[in-house]
């Protein structure tokens, strides 16, 4: 169901036709082409995966799925439709959360998906060059044996492409450790609108020669040219990686935790992530990682999930385990308990409690997703405002919004405030918004902390930037793609 704010119509832009199709069949093999249009004639449930959103909250028209395999094919299919004037969703995994990588209304889907080839890794620089469309998690397992990892993780590993990331400018669990793409990513491969291929994939890792125009695709969802090349800055893989959760009697212990934890853990901390109780108990439900048991762990408020990555097992674990006494033995605790991974088992089911909260809240219901930067003491602040602002309204039951809930990186000052409601209903996005947004803006945060503007922020980008950033931002884009092909109706109205 579309929402009445995401009322965008590409009017000036053409729709693909059976021309097109022929002229597209000069570029790429048959199978590369998807369509409901002759002479390809598909049923249109063959392309409703690449028309709908990971969440099935936004839904697209299109009529066609190109998959090119080249950089070439790119170039020569945007060169065509910049001349017919026909509108390209760029398209990696699909996992996107703000409805960016889907149509507004028919304009034609560039699925990355067949450009998954690794071109070069070199283990003494660490620097790996890899087509866009190549998925996170193979690029962890084309990389783990030369001892290295990228130096970016998320939930969504197992489907979404480096191409996505960059243009998402993902964050992710390892953010608080290596930084954002801003700095990791070296160089970009980009079809720009008119087709012409733009290559920076031989940066070297210092480059001042002026103006850095790379920086400009990395969270451009789409809106300023096509990705189709990488080169990124694998980090060396660490010798040694351990967990805990610890258990918190209350959220204003999560401050004091995370300064106790970075002063003792320093270099080996490599995350520190947090959820809420009612965040643990979905995703306990709905089957992603173990249960903790314990009388402590029935008393906490919520959760801290803190990482550990370094160079020698024994320094590393003794270091948790210290942390973890001091922490205990405190005359006034700051946790209840803390649960520490014995087995590579338990390290993966305690991971996969925290990284399984998004899966599992879409298995509960529809899910309102605020992606915010916000101060760290305002995170259970703003949760709680939110559900009592929707209990005020009537709406917190079990056939509208069934949970409030809160989890994120805290360490990046990341919250992820998420509203599980029975259905997406205009009753509910009217409760929540501009609600939530002008909450943001009055702690002076960020409407997208991670997930990016894509469809279902553009309206709400001015909580974030002011007037002279939205303008400078049009400029850019009108510059980039003056004919407006590129994703349009995202990021900017
Ligand atoms: P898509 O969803 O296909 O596209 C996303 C946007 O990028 C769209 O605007 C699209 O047009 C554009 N795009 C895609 N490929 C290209 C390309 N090659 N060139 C130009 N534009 C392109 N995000 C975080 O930041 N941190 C997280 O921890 C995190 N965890 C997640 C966990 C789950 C379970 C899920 C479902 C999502 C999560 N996300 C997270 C959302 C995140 O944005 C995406 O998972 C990911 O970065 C998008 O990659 P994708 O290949 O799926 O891109
Ligand atoms: C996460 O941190 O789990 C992701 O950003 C996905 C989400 O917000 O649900
Ligand atoms: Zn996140």
């Amino acid at each position: 169901r579309s929402l009445a704010t995401h009322s965008f119509t590409p009017s000036t832009l053409n729709s693909v036709n059976a021309d097109d199709i022929a002229h597209f069949s000069k570029i790429l093999s048959p199978s590369s082409i998807l369509s409901t249009l002759p002479p390809v004639s598909l049923p249109p449930s063959d392309i409703a995966g690449f028309n709908n959103d990971w969440m099935n909250k936004y839904h697209g028209k299109s009529t066609t799925v190109l998959r090119p395999r080249t950089t070439q094919e790119v170039s020569d299919i945007v060169k065509w439709c910049s001349e017919r004037r026909i509108g390209i969703v760029p398209q990696g995994g699909n996992t996107g959360l703000v409805g960016g990588g889907v149509p507004v209304q028919d304009e034609l889907i560039l699925s990355l998906g067949n450009m998954n080839k690794v071109r070069s890794f070199d283990p003494v620089s660490g620097i790996l060059v890899a087509d866009a469309g190549c998925i996170l998690e193979s690029l962890s397992e084309y990389l783990a044996p030369h001892s290295h990892i990228v130096p970016l993780d998320l939930g969504a590993k197992g489907s979404c492409q480096i191409g996505g990331n960059v243009s998402t400018n993902a964050g992710g669990l390892r953010l608080l450790r290596y930084g954002s793409l801003h700095g990791s990513v070296l160089g970009l491969e980009v079809v720009l609108p008119d087709g012409t291929i733009m290559n920076q994939l031989s940066s070297p890792r210092k480059d001042n020669t002026g103006y850095d125009l790379k920086q400009l695709f990395i969270g451009a969802e789409g809106t300023l040219g096509i990705v189709t090349g990488v080169s990124i800055l694998a980090a060396p893989a660490p010798q040694a990686t351990n967990n805990v959760v610890l258990a918190l009697p209350r959220f204003e212990n999560v401050l004091p935790l995370f300064v106790e934890v970075k002063k003792q853990l320093s270099e080996i901390l490599s995350a520190f992530e947090f959820f809420d109780r009612r965040s643990y108990e979905l995703s306990v439900r709905h089957g992603q990682g173990r249960a903790l048991s314990g009388e402590e762990i029935e008393g906490a408020e919520c959760f801290v999930l803190v990482e550990t990555s370094g160079g020698k097992r024994e320094h590393d674990e003794e270091k948790l385990n210290t942390l973890l006494e001091s922490l205990l033995e405190a005359d006034q605790p700051l946790i209840n308990t803390g649960v520490v991974a014995q087995s590579p088992a338990q390290f993966a089911s305690i991971w996969a409690i925290r990284e399984g909260i998004t899966e599992s809240i879409s298995k509960e219901g529809k899910a309102y997703k605020y992606d915010i930067s916000i101060p760290l003491a305002k995170f259970k602040e703003v949760v709680d405002m939110t559900r009592d602002h929707l209990q005020s309204k009537g709406l917190l039951r079990d056939d509208a919004v069934r949970h409030v809930v809160g989890y994120g990186h805290v360490g990046d000052g990341n919250l992820h405030l998420n509203v599980v409601a029975a259905d997406y209903t205009p009753e509910i996005q009217a409760a929540l918004e501009p609600f939530v947004y002008e909450l943001v803006a009055s702690h002076k945060g960020s409407v997208s902390a991670e997930h990016g503007i894509g469809l279902m922020k553009t309206h709400a980008l001015h909580y974030s930037k002011d007037s002279v950033n939205i303008e400078w931002m049009r400029k850019i884009k009108q510059l980039f793609d003056p004919r407006g092909i590129m994703n349009p109706g995202k990021v900017l109205e």
